[in-house]
């Protein structure tokens, strides 16, 4: 499973992709203006520094506005992917922005037929909103799987980009599912990596290896 960081603060894309943990970036609206920058000098950064789709969205909501605002995001640098929202505007754009070659991700999915619009539509990638389906008491995960089996029925390409990911958990359910990507705020990714028995076991190791008195440098 690739592994896109969901937002658009450079210093947190920065340490991940040192590890070798980005495969790309979503940003949307407000993850813009929680970073207090302008959209297209962050962006612009961002694609810089990594080498994956890095996703910038449209504001507008009639095709022509998202479309024109898609071909000028798609300026900034060569790996950008458009975001559109999944309506019927969106889809339209999807269609026109794809048949330039242009990498479309297309968001806010929250249904199984609206990601088999998606997919018809031509688009990159797809995003179900984990997370947002499980605060109105749905099962987030269960679209996910629904769109894995509809999409492998059919053989379409396009990516699923499983999104509003709010736990660890969220990852773990997306992979064994066969989400091809998921897009996690930084703290979800670094929290991966804990386990209460590593820091346990580290613990002991530690005093065990003090008692010993040795020095390995
Ligand atoms: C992804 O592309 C979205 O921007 C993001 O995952 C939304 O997450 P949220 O529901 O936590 O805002």
């Amino acid at each position: 499973m690739k592994f896109f960081v969901d937002t658009a603060e450079v210093e947190a894309i920065a340490e991940l992709n040192e590890l070798g943990m980005v495969d790309g970036v979503t940003t949307n609206p407000s993850l813009i203006m929680k970073s207090g920058r302008d959209i297209k000098e962050v962006t612009k950064e961002i694609c810089d520094m990594v080498d994956g789709p890095v996703s910038a969205e449209t504001v507008a909501t009639d095709a022509d506005g998202m479309i024109a605002e898609g071909r000028e995001l798609a300026k900034i640098a060569d790996n950008i992917a458009i975001k559109v929202p999944l309506t019927w505007a969106g889809l339209k754009a999807c269609k026109v922005l794809t048949g330039e070659d242009r990498m479309v991700n297309v968001t806010l999915c929250f249904s199984a037929n609206q990601a088999l619009l998606a997919a018809k539509a031509g688009a990159s990638f797809i995003s179900p909103f984990i997370g947002r389906l499980d605060d109105v008491n749905l099962d987030g995960m269960d679209l996910i799987a629904d769109i894995r089996a509809i999409y492998d029925n059919y053989g379409f390409g396009t990516e699923i980009l499983a999104a509003s990911i709010r736990s660890v958990n969220h990852m773990t359910e997306a992979a064994k599912i066969g989400a091809d990507i998921a897009t996690a705020p930084p703290g979800v990714i670094k929290k991966m990596a804990e386990h209460p028995l590593t820091d346990k076991g580290l613990d002991a190791f530690l005093k065990d290896w003090a008692a010993t008195g040795q020095r390995i440098l």
